[in-house]
């Protein structure tokens, strides 16, 4: 019995007949179990003989049933394991990802500097009131400075904005000088009556800046710009500004910065010149601020405005403005910031 017991445990493979041997073999109605039930029928010295002998076939066909069971579940396991491998050294599927537009790096940039001085971004609406893009702005209706900005019209008093000078008005009209001064800077796109071409776009961006307080001069703005300038482009940048016109400024200027390139040395970006021009500025006029419910004998300032699609032109050897607009992913992707 034991023999042939063993013998059927050792073929079974699963462990459905592992659980059906156990049961003929160990179960109540197997053999093991009729004989020591039968003990009672036999003699005191046949007994221990009889009761040994069964026990010690009943603990080694339970000790073969559990090795054998216990391999099957190894095997199993084994099986399962072999079957559901991974290999984590295959290449992933890649996840293109994007990053922002070469002109939106710009401007991050260029924010980033101005909030750490302090700054307060503000971003005002692409449709603009008339009144705020040019009679708060000291334009009036027959001023002939506007033509400078051929304009969208959408409707008589309603227009894309030509600029983002019209953020001057509304932040003024709307801060507290009790609280300190003034100290702004606002981002965003702009459009102009422009025919397309490599140095004109219909719609292009500009960031305004503003700072109106008490003693503030033209050095502030000066030295503000000289700082920008240099984080963005060198510690050796200079600024140097020459006298310009706009209405809402006075004096006026334009400012130039050393020409990163050439360092000053002259060459085809900066025409020889050693100079780059990249934005207009001034000293806020008295007029804006009175409109503006400001007190000019109290308070004064400046104010600037600059234009981060030359800026991205100048920094990238970029040669045609329309580049940056045509969504264009073998242009784009060349201004990755990850590399
Ligand atoms: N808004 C002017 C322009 O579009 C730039 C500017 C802004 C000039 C602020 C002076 C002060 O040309």
């Amino acid at each position: 019995l034991r023999d042939q017991g063993l013998a059927d445990i050792q073929k079974t493979a699963d462990l459905d007949s592992i659980n059906k041997i156990r049961v003929r073999l160990l179960g109540k109605k197997g053999p093991i179990t009729n004989v020591l039930r039968g003990m009672k029928d036999l003699s005191a010295e046949e007994r221990p003989q009889v009761g040994k002998f069964a026990n010690q076939i009943k603990q080694d066909l339970q000790a073969k049933l559990d090795e054998k069971k216990s391999q099957i579940e190894d095997d199993l396991l084994q099986a399962k394991l072999q079957s559901e491998k991974i290999d984590v050294t295959l290449p992933g599927t890649s996840v293109a990802q994007g990053q922002p537009h070469v002109i939106q790096q710009v401007i991050d940039q260029v924010v980033d500097i101005f909030t750490d001085m302090g700054y307060q971004v503000a971003v005002g609406d692409e449709v603009e009131e008339e009144e705020y893009n040019f009679e708060k702005l000291n334009l009036p209706k027959d001023h002939p400075a506007r033509d400078m900005q051929d304009t969208f019209y959408v409707t008589p008093s309603i227009l894309m904005r030509t600029q983002t000078s019209p953020m001057q008005a509304r932040m003024l009209e709307k801060h507290d000088f009790s609280k300190g001064p003034l100290k702004m800077i606002s981002p965003g796109k702009v459009y102009r009556r422009d025919t397309d071409d490599a140095t004109h776009s219909h719609q292009f961006h500009q960031i305004e800046g503003m700072v109106v307080g008490k003693h503030i001069t033209m050095a502030d703005l000066k030295g503000t710009l000289e700082l920008v300038a240099q984080k963005l482009f060198g510690d050796q940048l200079q600024v140097r500004l020459r006298p310009s016109y706009f209405p809402f400024t006075e004096p006026s200027v334009e400012a130039d910065i050393t020409c990163f390139n050439c360092m000053g040395k002259g060459c085809p970006i900066c025409k020889g010149t050693g100079w780059i021009e990249v934005l207009g500025a001034g000293m806020t006029h008295p007029n804006v601020l009175k409109m503006s419910g400001v007190d000019p004998n109290v308070y004064g300032g400046f104010a600037f405005g600059l234009g981060p699609d030359r800026f991205a032109m100048l920094k990238y050897g970029v040669e045609d403005i329309r580049d940056f607009y045509l969504n264009d992913v073998r242009f784009l992707n060349q201004f990755d910031q990850k590399g």
